[in-house]
């Protein structure tokens, strides 16, 4: 299985860059779920939508770069690498019921290159180098996607992007290199999908000067090629290139695949926490790697989960990172059936 699955997968994913096909790719358990967001709404709790996060535990609903280094003040992180205490949050998938109740859709680790990824809900985060990558800087931040938009047009699939799994086992692996023509924008809704993959690539090309910027994203631009192949040539405007950073979630729709619980009006069966389809899906990530261990991940080409001596990498066993929990700041249900969605009065309705 291991070695079926690495064939399938290397190839495809990295078929221009054979050479280079190192990257960090590991598990993130859920930390937390809750309507908090200290990059677009710091200081303030119940946020328009709910988001999952994952990663270090000194998340918070103020996390100013200045004063707050999560690598210092994070007891645990919910990822498997302890030199890890970054965060990455999204927002979480509900299945809408004709009945109009709403649940959770639950997450899952993903098979792939290790075969396996061991995850309490949360997600898989990549570092992908192409060539010399510059890490990102402590108080770094950057959001990618747009939580409010609902025009499909206006997302590059080649960026965020979805695809139907047919298979009910995520060890199998189905189809290949993320964001491809298989993909789509918009949530797949098919009751043959038995999981649904949400990959969301960061861009590569920093402006080498701002930590975050007004709207979160014009400090850092897309280089040249799409996908996940590390990024190519970066604009003369933000000339220094970071890793690729990319999510990849896998919800689990198994239990959702009976059509008579579909909602009778004909509207989507899966939406996300802004009562929104795949055009606002958005990822946030936050910096918090300890001293320089990401760059001398990246120089040494670290590869996938595997401790790295040579850049002082140590990993934890899935007990562990998935033992690393926070209680919701701002208190609600959400997991379970639910009679109306988490949203704030500011949340865009569809
Ligand atoms: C979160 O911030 C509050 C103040 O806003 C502070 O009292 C608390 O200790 C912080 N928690 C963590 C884990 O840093
Ligand atoms: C809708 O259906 C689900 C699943 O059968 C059920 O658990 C939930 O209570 C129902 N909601 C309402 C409002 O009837
Ligand atoms: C879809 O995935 C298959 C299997 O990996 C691949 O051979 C094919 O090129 C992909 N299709 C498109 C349109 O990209
Ligand atoms: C997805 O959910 C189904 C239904 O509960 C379950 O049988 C299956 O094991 C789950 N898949 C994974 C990968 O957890
Ligand atoms: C699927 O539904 C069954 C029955 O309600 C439940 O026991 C199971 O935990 C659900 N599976 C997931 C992955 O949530």
């Amino acid at each position: 299985m291991q070695w079926a699955t690495l064939a399938a997968v290397l190839p495809a994913l990295f078929a221009n860059h054979v050479a280079s096909q190192q990257m960090l790719r590991f598990a993130c358990s859920q930390l937390v779920v809750e309507r908090t967001d200290p990059l677009v709404n710091p200081g303030m709790k119940f946020t328009p939508h709910l988001h999952q996060i994952v990663g270090g535990d000194s998340f918070n609903v103020t996390m100013e770069p200045e004063v707050m280094d999560p690598a210092q003040l994070s007891k645990c992180t919910s990822c498997s690498f302890v030199q890890d205490k970054s965060n990455y949050w999204t927002a979480v998938m509900f299945f809408k019921h004709k009945n109009g109740s709403y649940i959770r859709v639950p997450q899952v680790g993903n098979g792939g290159p290790q075969g396996k990824l061991i995850n309490d809900g949360g997600l898989d985060v990549y570092y992908i180098p192409s060539g010399k990558v510059t890490a990102f800087k402590k108080g770094f931040r950057m959001l990618a996607g747009s939580a409010g938009n609902t025009d499909a047009s206006k997302v590059n699939k080649a960026r965020i992007c979805h695809r139907c799994w047919t298979s009910p086992n995520e060890g199998t692996f189905v189809g290949g290199a993320p964001c491809d023509n298989n993909d789509s924008v918009d949530i797949p809704s098919d009751p043959k999908c038995k999981m649904i993959r949400q990959t969301i690539i960061f861009p590569t090309c920093w402006d080498g000067k701002n930590l975050d910027s007004p709207d979160h994203q014009s400090h850092m631009a897309y280089g040249q090629g799409n996908g996940a192949n590390g990024g190519g040539a970066c604009p003369s405007s933000h000339p220094v290139k970071v890793p690729q950073v990319m999510y990849e979630l896998m919800w689990n729709v198994t239990n959702f695949s009976d059509r008579n619980m579909w909602p009778a009006d004909g509207s989507k069966p899966f939406v996300y926490s802004m009562n929104l389809g795949g055009s606002a899906a958005h990822g946030d990530y936050l910096f918090g790697w300890e001293g320089d261990s990401l760059q001398k991940a990246m120089d040494n080409r670290c590869d996938l989960n595997r401790a790295c001596p040579a850049a002082g990498l140590t990993t934890q066993e899935p007990a562990q990172y998935n033992a690393c929990k926070k209680k919701q700041q701002a208190v609600e249900d959400v997991d379970g059936w639910l009679k109306e969605m988490p949203l704030g009065s500011k949340a865009i309705k569809a």
